[in-house]
């Protein structure tokens, strides 16, 4: 067993900011949290920012003069602020609020791809992605008669590299997740990104699982676009961004239009508000955009790369624990290498259903996933009807791992397995 660490003293303190990991469960179990692919918890300083914005500071945006509409739309563009300097976005226009990850890449799919494909053209991805990252693009190819490739995976979840420069072949855009929510592989940007643009294409990257992990730079990875969810990330549900290189987002067409995004509008004809404005119609999530620029500097206090330090070896230290389990059926799906995977570790008990064992999990207080993680082609190509998934966040404990060790022991005896 891996000695407890000072990493594991300070995500104890760090769980301490999280009222909601305070309380027991119904059966007077201790709450392990362990979803927080799914969605983050979310520390008292957000929690606080959201109710002191609508306790001083609401009003409308871009529209009032007077102080309290000049107060709340100060607060909005400096969390933009925040957040782009969070990703290392050379500035914030380049920054756009939207409703999460998917709603980004439909942006995207929409406003560049309706514009720029062809029949002809291609799309590339890979073989595990997340719906939202699959879904918008077969319709876009559908749409414009592009055709839809793929980046194939191994039985670990790793991406087959050799034939890269033959799939990019008339390729327009390469669309990919940063880290698979299903299996926690880090896609190898560095080597994908500069091959797919000296093949002509554009690379969009879902990083919903990466942004709140790790320490993300847009102009390091040389991504044009880059797709992210706040409540994954200590923020608010219904607030997400997405990230475009300037040059990409001044020539596409707007994807919503009406209230906010306009500059002048005349009975037959508008002309659009500058970016990041000529994406955001309507009135804004103000609040939970606010929620998370105090999200982002939560997370900033703390220091991303200590996060992604205590992410990884908490990931070994569970990794070593639920190896002990392999004797009685526990399967654990991913990346072999360490180096390889994020804080995420699908499995299954023997021929157990994920959605049985997570029940039995839940009994003793553990929160894991259970289902098709919204990768049903993944799971299919596995063979795998459904995983269990375990994930980890900056709050999480060795005791929140011996509580899963614990309780994946108890589903075995359950199960007549040990
Ligand atoms: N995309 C989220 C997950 O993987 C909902 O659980």
């Amino acid at each position: 067993m891996i000695a407890p660490s000072k990493l594991d003293e300070r995500a104890k303190t760090i769980a301490r900011d999280f009222p909601i990991l305070a309380q027991p469960t119904s059966r007077g179990k201790r709450l392990a949290f362990l979803d927080s692919a799914a969605s983050s918890q979310k520390p008292q300083a957000v929690i606080d920012a959201l109710v002191h914005y609508y306790t001083y500071d609401n009003a409308n945006i871009h529209r009032g003069v007077y102080e309290l509409a000049e107060r709340a739309t100060a607060a909005f563009e400096g969390a933009r602020e925040k957040v782009a300097r969070f990703i290392n976005a050379a500035e914030s226009a380049e920054l756009i609020w939207t409703r999460n990850t998917t709603e980004s890449i439909n942006l995207v799919s929409f406003s560049w791809g309706l514009q720029n494909l062809r029949p002809g053209d291609a799309i590339l991805t890979s073989q595990l992605e997340h719906h939202s990252n699959l879904v918008p693009w077969q319709l876009l190819a559908a749409k414009t008669g592009a055709d839809l490739r793929f980046i194939e995976v191994d039985a670990n979840g790793m991406h087959e590299l050799d034939d890269l420069d033959e799939k990019l072949h008339g390729v327009k855009l390469v669309a990919l997740s940063h880290i698979s929510n299903s299996l926690g592989t880090i896609a190898p940007l560095e080597t994908i990104v500069p091959r797919a643009h000296a093949a002509g294409a554009i690379v969009l990257v879902d990083a919903a699982q990466s942004v709140p992990h790790m320490k993300v730079d847009v102009r390091a990875l040389d991504v044009d676009f880059l797709a992210a969810s706040g409540h994954k990330m200590c923020g608010p549900t219904g607030i997400g961004f997405l990230y475009g290189k300037r040059a990409l987002l001044e020539a596409m067409p707007p994807f919503l239009t009406g209230g906010d995004m306009i500059k002048r509008v005349e009975y037959r004809e508008t002309s659009f508000n500058e970016i990041p404005w000529k994406f955001e119609a309507g009135t804004s999530n103000i609040a939970d955009a606010v929620a998370l620029g105090a999200a982002v500097d939560y997370l900033e206090t703390i220091g991303m790369d200590w996060v992604h330090a205590h992410e990884r070896r908490l990931t070994a230290f569970a990794l070593e624990r639920m190896r002990t389990l392999e004797p009685l059926g526990l399967a654990i799906y991913g990346p072999l290498d360490p180096k390889d995977r994020s804080g995420i570790i699908a499995f299954n008990l023997a021929d157990v259903h994920a959605h049985d064992l997570a029940s039995i999990l839940d009994t003793e207080g553990v929160c894991v996933r259970a289902g098709h993680h919204c990768t049903m082609p993944l799971m299919e190509k596995m063979g795998w009807p459904a995983t269990a998934r375990a994930s980890f966040y900056l709050y999480n404990t060795e005791e929140d791992v011996e509580q899963l060790a614990g309780a994946l022991h108890k589903a075995a005896r359950i199960f007549k397995l040990a």
